[in-house]
């Protein structure tokens, strides 16, 4: 790679902000610029309060800010001073038209493509970073080539598979990097080019190189696969709570088969996140769309699952609480979709402080740093609500404490305490199976969880 290799990322969100973060750091000879139409969002990548929250990422921002990492909300400039753009836009699920509800929306897309034509006055690589349908590239290809200027652009795909709240680790070490390409020599030389930027810091045998259908396909697998063992044990969850079997030691056994392996087998409230449900609902519409409507109703049931998960948990709570919710004060402990991250896109505990207040609780919100996200997510929602920053504080007069995100703070709190605060029978429902549940129950919690039999004392 020589020296003025000009790398430009559009859209700077949490896929493309990080990567290209770590992209500018591993290669200090590389000048990468992350550009975005929302101005605010760049403002915060370039002041001291980066716009999203991951472990480790402020010190990587740190280093190369400046120096050869760049952000802009110059789209246009960025791409005609650009050899290789990765967009990493939103796809997110379509809302309206067809494939409603399912197929990804597009249209964020293809008009980055259709300004990449635009602007370009020499050809480019260009590559996909945002997670999209498989064949996609296609469309991306025929938008490229409609140009009567000759100009010539290879589109490859390099799908991201970095989790949040571990991104800054997942793409320094990570387990693979995948591109796709055409099998052509233009196309082979262009996935040359990213694999040599990738191999400054990635040992090579972790560089997995394929066609380009593969490569935009086993994205969409790769989620589907992790959200469909987190269903199938959630799933199991709820026969454990039937037969006095414990979904923790079912998890153990089945997973310390090397066959099978420990993770992703944790029982939870429900999965979350912006990607797994958005993802599984793109596969099943592409396979409808190629009339295999057994393939779409396989991996629908994942997602179903999942939604049942999250009512299931809500309606344990009602149920044991002796089937009234209203006028009762409930903390919710997280808000996150996951630990260490602010995100809250499709957080389980959306669904579950929505349902509380349609019974009418008194909902107080609480999480170390997803209460900005929480706010605006809740705002159109009718109800008793409250944010609260300290989780004693959000706790004392409940009636009852429902641990939503595994963040490691909630594992260590002074529970005596807690219960000492709250309305007596105290119950505490264990939504990520984090908290020593015997120990709770022997302060005087009535202590309920996921794929456990309760352990009440009333
Ligand atoms: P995001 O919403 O955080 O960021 C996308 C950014 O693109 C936004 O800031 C938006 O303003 C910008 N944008 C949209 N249209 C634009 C345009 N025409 N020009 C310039 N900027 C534009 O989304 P994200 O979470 O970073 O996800 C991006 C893609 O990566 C998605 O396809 C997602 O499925 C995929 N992905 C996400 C994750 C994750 O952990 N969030 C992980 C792997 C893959
Ligand atoms: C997921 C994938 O792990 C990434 O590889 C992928 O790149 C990303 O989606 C994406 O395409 O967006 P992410 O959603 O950030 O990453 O986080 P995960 O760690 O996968 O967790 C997703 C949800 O599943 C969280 O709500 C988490 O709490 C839940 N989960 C996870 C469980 O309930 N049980 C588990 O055992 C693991």
């Amino acid at each position: 790679m020589n020296s003025t290799t000009n790398v430009l990322c559009i859209g700077a969100g949490y896929v493309g902000g990080p990567t290209m973060a770590v992209i500018a750091d591993r290669c200090p000879n590389v000048r990468v610029t992350v550009t975005d139409i929302n101005a605010e969002r760049i403002g915060a990548w370039n002041s001291d309060r980066l716009p999203i929250f991951e472990p480790g990422l402020d010190e990587v921002v740190r280093r190369a800010r400046g120096r050869n990492l760049f952000f802009s909300t110059d789209v246009a400039g960025g791409i005609r001073a650009a050899d290789i753009i990765f967009v990493s836009v939103n796809t997110p699920t379509k809302l309206f038209g067809q494939g409603a509800g399912r197929a990804a929306d597009l249209q964020y897309w293809e008009k980055t493509a259709r300004q990449i034509l635009e602007e370009s006055d020499h050809g480019k690589i260009v590559v996909e970073k945002s997670t999209l349908p498989v064949r996609t590239a296609e469309a991306m290809a025929r938008i490229l080539k409609s140009n009567s200027r000759g100009l010539r652009f290879q589109v490859l795909s390099n799908p991201e598979f970095l989790a949040e709240g571990s991104a800054v680790k997942d793409l320094e070490a990570p387990d693979r990097v995948l591109i796709g390409s055409e099998e052509t020599e233009e196309g082979q030389r262009a996935r040359r080019a990213l694999v040599d930027i990738y191999a400054r810091w990635v040992p090579e045998d972790r560089i997995i190189q394929s066609n380009i259908w593969s490569a935009e396909l086993s994205k969409l697998t790769a989620n589907a696969f992790l959200a469909q063992r987190i269903s199938s044990i959630n799933s199991i969850s709820a026969l454990c709570e039937k037969t006095e079997a414990d979904v923790d030691e079912v998890a153990r056994a089945v997973g310390t088969d090397s066959r099978i392996g420990p993770k992703f087998l944790k029982a939870s409230v429900g999965f979350g996140g912006s990607c797994f449900k958005k993802d599984i609902l793109n596969l099943v519409y592409i396979a409808e769309s190629y009339g295999l409507s057994e393939v779409a109703r396989y991996w629908e049931a994942v997602v179903r699952m999942n939604e049942w998960q999250e009512s299931r948990f809500v309606h344990t709570m009602v149920a044991s609480m002796f089937n009234t919710m209203a006028g009762k004060r409930i903390a919710l402990f997280g808000f996150a979709f996951k630990a260490n991250t602010g995100d809250t896109r499709e957080s389980p505990a959306l669904a579950v402080a929505t349902d509380l207040l349609a019974e009418r609780a008194h909902v107080v919100v609480t999480d170390p740093k997803a209460l900005d996200n929480a706010r605006e997510d809740l705002a159109g929602v009718d109800g008793n609500l409250v944010f609260e920053r300290d989780p004693y504080a959000a706790a004392a007069g409940a009636h009852a404490v429902a641990v939503l995100t595994e963040w490691d703070i909630y594992r260590t709190l002074d529970y005596r305490r807690i219960f000492n605060s709250m309305i007596k029978p105290a119950f505490i429902f264990d939504g990520r199976n984090i908290l020593d549940h015997q120990a709770l129950h022997t302060i005087g919690f009535n202590v309920y969880s996921i794929g456990k039999m309760p352990l009440t004392t009333v």
